[in-house]
């Protein structure tokens, strides 16, 4: 694990102004087929993991919560779902096209009132400190150009006492399965981002930002330094992703 992207990464970055503006004009080109290519590559265990992820947030019946990077608002769905019916959720994400997928979604399942999509910017919330009762983000913080910061805002805007759960792809401990995962994950997801999306580039990005994304544990060691206590993290299906949770303490 490296956390500077590799030349041929870097060199992209720098073509669009950076990792930020690379990752939105990516998601800006994917939106359309994001959903379904999810569901494709993970064989659908992508909304297995998020109802897990929900389960650790457990939002109680008023409250009100934090969808960091929420894109088409799968994550934000499953939390407003798995809590009480005057729970809500305000769902951030800098890629008003994901949003406008998102958007659909909500109004189809009759959420909109419960479930508010916003654009915004992870590593700059724009709301007061100590706000929500619980902050969530899914696939998003290996994304982020500064992770600490993004941990930070998290942590912020997150009243104390309330819980943040980051669901993210992660490097398989063991070498057997880990082995099966990056031939899986770097080659054959690429190709079917070709395939399927006619987009091989941004499918091809996926192992490339994993490669320069930190493991399970240095993850929870960050969440530390941003300030959260009681973390720890569960390995889901062979450990390919890694739901992480932390708590703000009272004082
Ligand atoms: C892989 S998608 C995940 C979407 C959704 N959370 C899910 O579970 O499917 C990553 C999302 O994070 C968003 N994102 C990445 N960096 C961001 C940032 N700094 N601020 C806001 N959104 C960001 C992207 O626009 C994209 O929609």
């Amino acid at each position: 694990m490296t956390t500077s992207p590799a030349p041929e990464l870097r060199r992209r970055f720098d073509e669009e102004g950076g990792k930020a503006p690379y990752v939105r004009n990516m998601f800006g080109r994917i939106a359309r087929v994001y959903d379904g290519m999810n569901r494709l590559m993970t064989g659908g265990l992508d909304r297995r993991w998020r109802a897990f992820a929900v389960r650790q947030l457990a939002l109680g019946a008023d409250a009100h919560g934090l969808d960091v990077g929420t894109g088409t608002a799968d994550l934000a769905i499953a939390a407003i779902r798995a809590a009480g019916p005057r729970t809500r959720m305000i769902g951030v994400d800098f890629t008003p096209e994901m949003l406008d997928y998102g958007r659909k979604k909500v109004s189809k399942l009759g959420l909109a009132d419960r479930v508010e999509l916003r654009v915004g910017d992870g590593e700059h919330l724009e709301f007061a400190d100590n706000t929500f009762d619980g902050v969530c983000s899914a696939f998003v913080v290996r994304n982020l150009a500064d992770l600490p910061a993004g941990l930070r805002e998290q942590f912020r805007v997150l009243k104390p006492g309330g819980r943040m759960v980051c669901l993210e792809i992660t490097h398989p401990p063991g070498p057997i399965f880990s082995g099966i995962f990056h031939l899986y994950f770097d080659q054959l997801v690429p190709l079917m981002g070709k395939i399927v999306g006619k987009s091989f580039d941004s499918y091809n990005y996926l192992h490339q930002s994993l490669a320069m994304f930190p493991p399970a544990p240095r993850l929870k060691q960050l969440m530390r330094e941003a300030g959260f206590t009681d973390v720890r993290y569960y390995y889901r299906t062979f450990g390919v992703v890694a739901v992480h949770v932390g708590q703000k303490p009272v004082s």
